[in-house]
């Protein structure tokens, strides 16, 4: 069976397709209750700013999306990118709700679409450790970022984020499970 094979029976897989089916209701709970902390790091280290085109990828429900479309503003952009079309139509609705109308969905499990070097701010959260080829998700994360741009991971696998990055990404500074990236030429 090739990768590509291996890839999609997993993701037809029914048990998997049924935790995401409910995962759209209780991740945003826990969420409401654990982003308060993981903002007061963006807040910290200045993270996102005014005018920046972020792009917050494996974005889910769009916890961190809005907060991140509030910061940049009408002048900014928020990409929010995930292959589940579920979490992004929820993204959409919030958005609307929340008046905002800088922020773009993006649907996809592999590419970006976007054009080399165009992002300021790369957000990743409880994402890297799900990715099949995290190599090549960075790969595709160094293309879109711009030279002095940012990439910002909060994972589970803490230092182990580092044996993908190596080569592509230079860490600046973590805090926890935060770890901060300039890009690599
Ligand atoms: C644990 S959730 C985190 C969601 C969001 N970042 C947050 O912190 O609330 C992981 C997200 O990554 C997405 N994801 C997993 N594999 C992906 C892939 N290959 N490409 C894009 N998104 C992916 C999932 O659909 C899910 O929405």
């Amino acid at each position: 069976m090739s990768d590509f094979e291996r890839y999609v029976k997993l993701k037809m897989h029914p048990l998997y397709a049924a935790h995401y089916a409910l995962w759209v209701y209780w991740w945003p709970l826990w969420r409401r209750l654990s982003s308060g902390g993981i903002l007061r790091k963006w807040e910290r280290s200045n993270l996102v700013r005014e005018k920046q085109a972020v792009l917050d990828y494996g974005c889910g429900a769009g916890s961190f999306t809005i907060p991140a479309a509030r910061i940049v503003g009408k002048t900014g952009k928020v990409y929010a990118l995930d292959c589940f079309s579920r979490q992004l139509e929820i993204v959409q609705g919030n958005a609307r709700k929340a008046g905002l109308t800088n922020v773009e969905t993006i649907l996809s499990d592999n590419g970006i679409g976007l054009p080399d070097k165009s992002i300021d701010v790369i957000w990743m959260c409880d994402v890297l450790h799900e990715l099949e080829d995290r190599r090549l998700a960075l790969e595709e994360l160094h293309r879109v970022l711009k030279e002095d741009g940012t990439l910002a991971i909060y994972d589970s696998m803490k230092d182990g984020i580092l044996n993908y990055t190596d080569g592509l990404f230079s860490l600046t500074n973590k805090d926890g499970k935060f770890y901060r990236f300039s890009k690599l030429s």
